[in-house]
């Protein structure tokens, strides 16, 4: 299949839904990895969106990607219930340790660091999102050995 047939067959599995084009998008990000600026001209003219129209959307939500992720994807949550107990002193270390800003990936591939607000985990913040996998009550020292878990 290619690139264009994969991002139709996303298209025409959610085009009858109601508000289609973020789930297309989520769809896509599933399918690829990512959102690629290249596939946004295909999307607005198969939902008759402008390409401004989904260019905003992409870029608006941060989970959204505009290139491939690093092999372990880690998402700190910095909301007010889990800064009160230390994710700044988290989001530093990870920065830190990998080489990464916020809202980039490891120039060797590994990490990618985002920022979300609020898990639903704020009583047992620091609470962040490994890969997808849920975990708090996180220090330094866990959120390595989680990273390091995931990167072999
Ligand atoms: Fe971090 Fe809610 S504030 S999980």
């Amino acid at each position: 299949m290619t690139v264009v047939e994969r991002v139709l067959a996303v298209i025409e599995a959610h085009r009858g839904d109601r508000g289609a084009l973020l789930p297309i998008l989520h769809g896509i990000q599933a399918e690829f990895g990512y959102v690629d600026q290249s596939v946004i001209p295909l999307v607005a003219k198969e939902l008759n969106l402008s390409r401004a129209d989904v260019h905003g959307v992409v870029t608006f939500y941060s989970d959204f990607r505009s290139e491939p992720a690093g092999r372990v994807t880690v998402q700190l949550c910095r909301a007010e219930a889990c800064q009160a107990v230390g994710s700044e002193r988290l989001v530093t270390h990870a920065e830190t340790a990998y080489g990464v800003k916020v809202g980039q990936t490891s120039t060797d591939g590994t990490v990618t660091l985002t920022q979300v607000f609020c898990l639903g985990n704020c009583a047992l913040g620091p609470a962040a999102q490994v890969n997808g996998r849920l975990h708090g009550r996180l220090d330094p020292t866990r959120l390595d050995g989680l990273i390091n878990a995931e990167a072999e």
